[in-house]
């Protein structure tokens, strides 16, 4: 049998590689941007595994072009959104993700917005560098205070948890929604099972939900119209989760204070996109989980599943583990293969 063949979208860190190289010949795509449509499939039409990132749409062109070779696919990434994990289930495919590794790092970033929005400090240091600071004044650059603020945590999961808790030691109020409360965090966060009681008491939102059907445009123009005027929204988790340009008008008409926003709908954002006409927003390049130890973590974590799935182990964080009790085209093509030989040699006998 051939040994299995592995492509990696984006050149990530050697330690990965090094660990995929244990139990396949991998290639890796050399070129910042990401393969096209076309140099994906072309890429991918003999391989055993992919390991992916957030602007890979493994879809099912992807999925059917090894004709049942693909055995697994690895996002490096939590979110996993850009994968169609329906599809793969059916062909016995396995996905997976990046929990936990990422979690603290892309918390940390959705706090730096957070300050960065309520305190002014992108519209202030653009303001410096402008020349455009003439002198202080007692009602320059006012700001909104964190202590004794209120924060609603949209999608208190591991990110939104390290979220709150950070929240919690700036001496803010913290409520949270999601679809069901959680029994595992101990006291201080007040749970929401409606939304709109979140919305309407937040000073700051800070979206975490992963994005799914349900999920998408899940703050829209009704949700924020629910909110307070002075109140800040930060969003962390995906661009679709807010309805972006219900996001404009409510900023553009004071009907909400800020925004930070670390994913927006398209990525990249067009220079030209009327958000950026807006001094009360600060967007950053989704640069959630960008530390080099995460990045590094997630790249091998990736790796691992890889290993794990071709090497017939269990995988560490696979998505859909009813994957593994299918059999890929490819594993019944060989088994039908061994059969047939069993079949013939008992026939010589
Ligand atoms: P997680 O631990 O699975 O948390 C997700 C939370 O969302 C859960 O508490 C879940 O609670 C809640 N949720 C899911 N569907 C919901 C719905 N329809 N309504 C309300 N709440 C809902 O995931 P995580 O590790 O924190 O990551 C969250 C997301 O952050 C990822 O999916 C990814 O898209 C994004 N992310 C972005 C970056 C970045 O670079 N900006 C980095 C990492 C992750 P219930 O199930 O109880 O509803
Ligand atoms: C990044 O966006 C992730 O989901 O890990």
């Amino acid at each position: 049998m051939d040994k299995p063949r592995v492509f990696v979208t984006r050149k990530v860190d050697e330690a990965a590689i090094a660990l995929l190289e244990t139990v396949a010949d991998v290639e890796v795509w050399p070129d910042y941007k990401a393969p096209s449509k076309g140099a994906l499939l072309s890429n991918t039409k003999d391989v055993d595994g992919i390991l992916a990132n957030t602007e890979d749409r493994i879809d099912e062109d992807v999925l059917a072009v090894s004709n049942g070779r693909l055995k697994v696919v690895a996002n490096m990434a939590v979110g996993f959104d850009n994968l169609d994990v329906n599809t793969a289930t059916g062909l016995g495919i396995a996905m997976s993700n990046t929990p936990g590794v990422l979690t603290k790092t892309t918390a940390e970033l959705g706090f730096a917005l957070m300050m960065a929005v309520s305190r002014k400090i992108v519209a202030g240091d653009r303001d410096v560098r402008d020349g455009k600071w003439q002198n202080w004044h007692p009602s320059a650059y006012l700001g909104v205070d964190l202590a004794g603020s209120t924060l609603s945590v949209i999608g208190m999961g591991k990110i939104g948890f390290e979220f709150a808790k950070r929240a919690k030691a700036f001496e803010m109020r913290v409520l949270y929604h999601n679809r069901s409360p959680r029994k595992d965090i101990g006291e201080g966060f007040e749970y929401c099972g409606k939304l709109e009681t979140a919305l309407e008491q937040a000073d700051f939102l800070c979206i975490t939900t992963p994005l799914t059907k349900e999920t998408h445009h899940f703050i829209g123009k009704a949700q924020l119209s629910l909110m307070k005027p002075a109140s800040i929204l930060i969003n962390i988790a995906r661009g679709a989760v807010v309805d972006n340009i219900a996001l404009f008008e409510a900023l553009k008409e004071g009907r909400i204070a800020g925004a930070g926003l670390d994913v927006t709908e398209p990525e990249p954002i067009p220079a030209d996109h009327p958000l950026l006409t807006l001094a009360n927003v600060v967007i950053t390049p989704h640069i959630g989980s960008a530390s080099q130890r995460t990045r590094r973590d997630m790249a091998v974590l990736a790796a691992q599943n890889i290993k794990a799935r071709l090497s017939g182990e269990p995988m560490p964080s696979c998505v859909n583990p009813e994957a593994m009790t299918r059999k890929t085209q490819r594993e019944k093509e060989e088994e039908f293969a061994l059969y047939a030989l069993g079949a013939e040699l008992d026939e010589e006998e």
